[in-house]
């Protein structure tokens, strides 16, 4: 049942850069699953050889495996140092008057590069548009679809003020739609940091951004995308990396700069330092008289630990309309979690459920969407854990027999799994996809004729003109019926059965 992992993790390598490794190759392993029955591959050879020829199975594969997490003003230190080191230093010398280029390499949903757009704005008003271009690049293009739709919701914040919130964001609901004089100033590409040439549009560019990236390369791979950096700057440009990866990206390609006790690289000499406190350029002519208050003030506070539940600002209850809860949480809803679920962002679902929790001690769903995550990380028994504690409280839960059995199955419990899928077909009859996974469980240990009786079974449900409810209400799977019927269809030709044979012929 195991998958050879190492042909994919290669090619992955190969063409974007990323190692795989630990939690990455789990959820390589994970990923993998769901592509094969989604594209319908019998086997992963055969899935290899198609993900080698198709970049856009390639790409969604991609899609599935990167690491998103990203907020507004994110290690806000270094948005300070843009707006008083190094811009003002290039705008002074700068011998004509296009706009400064500004990247985001590895922007993710658009957070970082719309945080440089505001926290210029704050400084340079209405002539940020002049004086700046922006571009936010990265390999997933999901992510890219959100950024340059311009619409978050509470936890692309976490701190950020509200008055900077009012003035940049329309909140309608639990959304919060960017305001098009920011939205707009963005251009988001499609770009791979490891590719061998880059579209002329992200060449000459005076700062970059590359902030939270560099974790997911191994140093050969860091020095030749810090290489690849480095061509697309100008000679006077400068890379800002992450506080907590510089070092490791100090690597001789750029020269390593501190300046207020911040690191970042440059690309040049810097031949005129603005020292501290003394505006060698004339910012006031570029300060709106309205902002020039709330230099300090687009971070309300920044937050603490990043993987402990967030400072969740409270909103008035009257802005929100999503579904509840919780009266005294009234801005989150679990249909908020299901939905970070499906988007990947496991450790924003995971800080909401804590926090929710916090409020519903034992609340089944919330449970159950813990026990979701924690089997997508592959943390089986953490999973098996959370979907207990949900049965406690709901005895008949489909959900979490349904995933006991898989928490189960991925471990080889194969008793075990087997009795925890009985027990949701016990439960629910019409629970096709335990139904399925059973059958799966009786193939791979040789019990053919049960395997056949619960394909067909799965076959003559999923075959009827209203398929009935499985009885999973909170797990957010996503099965397509037809992609079902077909791997069902599949096995049974496998396993040479005789019926269905005869009734084709
Ligand atoms: C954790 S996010 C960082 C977002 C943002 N820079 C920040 O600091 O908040 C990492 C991003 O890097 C992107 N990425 C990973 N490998 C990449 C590659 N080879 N080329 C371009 N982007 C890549 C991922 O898709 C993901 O969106």
């Amino acid at each position: 049942m195991t998958m050879d992992l190492e042909p994919f993790k290669k090619l992955i390598k190969q063409r974007c850069g990323l190692i795989l490794e630990g939690l990455g190759e789990e959820k390589l392993a994970t990923v993998l699953a769901q592509r094969l029955i989604v594209t319908k591959f019998g086997n992963s050879a055969e899935y290899y050889f198609h993900l080698q020829e198709s970049s856009d199975e390639f790409q969604d594969l991609v899609n599935l495996l990167t690491i998103n997490e990203t907020y507004f003003f994110r290690e806000i230190e270094q948005l300070h140092l843009l707006t008083e080191r190094l811009v003002p230093r290039l705008l002074m010398q700068r011998e004509d008057s296009q706009p400064l280029r500004i990247l985001s390499a590895g922007c993710s949903s658009g957070e970082e590069p719309f945080s440089l757009v505001m926290a210029l704005c704050e400084k340079y008003g209405d002539d940020v548009s002049s004086l700046f271009s922006f571009i936010g690049g990265d390999i997933d293009t999901q992510a890219l679809a959100k950024a340059r739709s311009g619409c978050y919701n509470e936890f692309s914040f976490r701190g950020v003020a509200t008055e900077i919130k009012a003035r940049y964001f329309d909140h309608d609901g639990w959304a919060y739609r960017l305001k098009d004089k920011i939205r707009n100033r963005v251009e988001f590409l499609e770009m791979n940091l490891f590719a061998e040439e880059f579209p002329a549009a992200l060449h000459g560019c005076d700062i970059i951004f590359f902030r939270n990236v560099s974790i997911y390369f191994d140093t050969p791979t860091r020095r030749i995308i810090q290489q690849n950096l480095a061509s697309l700057l100008k000679n006077t440009g400068y890379l800002v990396i992450g506080t907590a990866e510089t070092i490791a990206n100090d690597l001789g390609v750029l020269s390593l700069i501190e300046e207020d006790g911040l690191f970042y690289f440059s690309k040049g000499q810097i031949s005129a330092p603005v020292p501290a406190g003394v505006p060698v350029f004339d910012f006031s002519r570029y300060v709106p008289s309205t902002v020039a208050v709330a230099e300090q003030s687009y971070i309300a506070e920044l937050p603490s630990v990043q993987c402990s539940p967030p400072v969740v600002p409270s909103l008035p209850p009257e802005e929100c309309v999503a579904p509840l809860v919780e009266p005294s949480n009234p801005c989150f809803s679990i249909e908020e979690v299901q939905q970070y679920c499906c988007e990947k962002r496991y450790d924003e679902a995971m800080a909401l459920i804590a926090m929710l929790l916090e409020q519903k001690p034992g609340e089944a769903s919330l449970l159950l969407l813990r026990a979701h995550i924690q089997f997508n990380r592959k943390e089986f028994e953490q999973a098996e854990a959370s979907a207990r504690q949900a049965l406690e409280t709901d005895p008949w839960s489909i959900d979490a027999f349904v995933l006991l059995g898989l928490a189960a199955k991925w471990r080889d419990l194969v008793k075990e799994a087997v009795s925890w899928f009985k027990q949701a077909v016990y439960a629910r009859h019409e629970c096709w996809l335990a139904r399925y996974y059973l059958a799966d469980l009786y193939r791979a240990g040789g019990e053919s004729d049960k395997a056949r009786r619960e394909y067909r079974g799965v076959l003559q449900l999923l075959s009827l003109e209203a398929v009935p409810d499985h009885g999973i209400k909170v797990l957010p799977l996503a099965v397509v019926h037809s992609e079902l019927r077909f791997l069902c269809e599949h096995q049974l030709g496998k396993l040479g059965d005789q019926q269905r044979i005869a009734r084709r012929n």
